[in-house]
């Protein structure tokens, strides 16, 4: 089952116009180096059209931070439908970053809700999950992995994940400079491909699990060669075209190894 790697870079809450036009002229005069590699730029919603007249004519496509789990458009101030992001020609939304959940009190179910709500816009969710470092320290890390998944698994069932990317950030290695060893990643890996098999040996061999977490160019290697790591979930690094170009290579370079 060949999983052709992703890599996405979240901007996060970063950018202005301009600097958004050099980042992505940056970016995309190097794509070429990367032909097999998809390649995703997920920025502010404010700068989704922008960057997605930017983004027309080459091979990466658009994505988007956030969605509101409503079913319909209406009075909920502030908030974004997927239909909306979709309308901008966005192929993804995250969903479920810990940034979300921590300092938005995004639940586990308000972010089943969300990925529900894409799915159903034609948006592919990427859901994030992730321990922090006192549940990982407590052994936590596989019941947190497996209680974020299971609340997706219980609201839009199995199925749900053959339209999905999953992306292991433990929040310890988000913007810390901390990454996870390839090992440690390898195995949060491994746990959520197998908690998929369980129900669906198929989905999971064709399932996307993306890294995030401190990736930079000089250790995205070691980790896109583990087998259950299919690309990266990118921060910082997706800020400079440098590093996330170095990024891109790395995963270009394990496909022809494959
Ligand atoms: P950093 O790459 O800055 O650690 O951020 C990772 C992340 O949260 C991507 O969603």
């Amino acid at each position: 089952m060949s999983r052709p790697y992703l890599v996405a870079g979240n901007w996060k809450m970063n950018g202005t116009l301009e600097g958004n036009t050099r980042l992505l002229q940056g970016i995309l005069v190097g794509l070429e180096r990367c032909p097999d590699v998809e390649i995703l730029v997920c920025p502010p919603a404010v700068y989704l059209e922008s960057t997605g007249a930017s983004l027309k004519r080459s091979r990466a496509v658009l994505g988007a931070q956030n969605l509101c789990e409503q079913d319909k458009p209406g009075a909920f101030t502030g908030e974004i439908h997927g239909h909306m992001l979709k309308e901008l020609g966005c192929r993804y939304v995250i969903v479920g970053h810990s940034e979300r959940r921590t300092l938005y009190g995004e639940t586990d179910d308000i972010v089943a809700r969300k990925f529900r709500a894409a799915q159903i816009c034609g948006l592919t969710p990427i859901f994030c999950v992730g321990e922090t470092l006192q549940e990982r320290e407590m052994h936590q890390t596989e019941s947190v992995l497996g209680r974020q998944l299971g609340a997706v698994l219980k609201l839009c069932g199995i199925h749900s994940l053959a339209q999905a990317v999953l992306a292991y950030e433990p929040v310890w290695a988000i913007g810390t400079g901390r990454t996870a060893t390839p090992e440690q990643a390898q195995k949060a890996h491994a746990f959520l491909r197998a908690q998929v098999a369980a129900r669906d040996a198929r989905i999971a061999a064709a399932l996307r699990v993306l890294y995030g977490g401190s990736v930079k160019m000089d250790n995205a290697s070691a980790l896109f060669s583990q087998p259950d790591v299919d690309g990266g979930l990118i921060g910082g690094a997706s800020l400079k075209a440098d590093e996330f170009l170095g990024i891109c290579g790395a995963a270009q370079a394990q496909m022809k190894a494959v």
